[in-house]
């Protein structure tokens, strides 16, 4: 039975076809288990002390992943003394910029080498509301992943240029068409995994560097088959501090998002794709 919480919080699941909520029929979803927020940082000492008093104060049971890449601002200094300060609050540094996707899986590997159930994505610079974070936890009770989702009906983007919301809402649908994943908000970046999902994704695998990263993880827990539900989230600008969205990143998704979506249409066309 599709837990009645997913399909409220969810005009949700893919407003589209309603193709994800029937994988979930007669799932059972296990208990949850303690949650890690992993926040990856470059150049967010403004941000990061508040960001990490505001999901201690949302969500007091999970704890805390920053992994920074050496920030020159001195981000890794203030996040030692946040961890220090508080056993629940930890610290991964790297040893340069390598980009947000490498940041994510050194901080998922160093997440499922302990004991975390649940891994959660989140930004730095209070774009990602902290205070949602317990209803991105209840949908995940009934789900594989949550996707906060700005692009469903109730998600929305405070303060975004006009040009940032265009980029944003044509990546998300150029990758929906190209890739046939059923989510409206493809891009995004504050998320909720079960331990046993991004174990199941392939994470060796994935070669993505910059925000596609983010597309990846998506068009793979669809491909795998996992129950994906998207959650109404309030997107706001951060007020402090630099975006670190570059003309690369872009470059990077629109480069790999073709290529995947060309590989798929070749490996339905011989017949690989089971799907086809
Ligand atoms: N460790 C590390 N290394 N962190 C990084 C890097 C990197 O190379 N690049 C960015 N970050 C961190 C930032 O410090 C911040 O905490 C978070 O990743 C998001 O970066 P922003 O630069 O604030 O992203 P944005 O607001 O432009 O983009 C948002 O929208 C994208 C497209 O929808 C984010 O929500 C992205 O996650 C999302 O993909
Ligand atoms: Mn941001």
């Amino acid at each position: 039975m599709v837990d009645p919480c997913v399909r409220h919080e969810g005009a949700a699941v893919n407003d589209g076809d309603g193709a994800l909520a029937a994988t979930a029929q007669g799932r059972q979803f296990g208990p949850l288990g303690t949650a890690l927020v992993i926040i990856p940082t470059y150049n967010e000492a403004e941000n990061i002390k508040t960001i990490v008093g505001r999901v201690r104060g949302a969500v007091p049971e999970a704890h805390v992943l920053i992994a920074d890449d050496n920030s020159p601002d001195g981000t890794g200094k203030l996040a030692d003394e946040l961890a220090a300060a508080d056993g629940q609050v930890h610290v991964l540094h790297r040893k340069g910029k390598e980009g947000l996707g490498a940041a994510y899986l050194a901080g998922f590997r160093w997440g499922l080498e302990r004991d975390y159930g649940v891994l959660i994505e989140m930004d730095a610079d209070g774009s990602h509301q902290p205070e949602e974070l317990p209803r991105l936890l209840t949908a995940l009770k009934g789900a594989d992943l949550v996707l906060g989702s700005r692009w469903v009906p109730g998600g929305r983007v405070v303060n975004w240029p006009k040009s940032r919301e265009f980029l944003s809402r044509g990546g998300s649908t150029y990758s929906r068409l190209m890739l046939d994943v059923p989510i409206r908000d493809v891009t995004g970046g504050f998320r909720a995994f079960r331990r046993e999902t991004l174990e199941g994704l392939g994470l060796g695998e994935v070669a993505s560097q910059g925000y596609c990263f983010q597309v990846d993880l998506a068009r793979r827990a669809v491909k795998a088959g996992y129950h994906v539900v998207e959650v109404p989230i309030t997107f706001v600008e951060r007020e402090l501090g630099d975006s670190k969205m570059s003309r690369d990143i872009v470059v990077e998704a629109l480069w790999r998002v073709t290529s995947w979506g060309v590989g798929d249409r070749i490996g339905r066309f011989t017949g690989k794709d089971k799907r086809a």
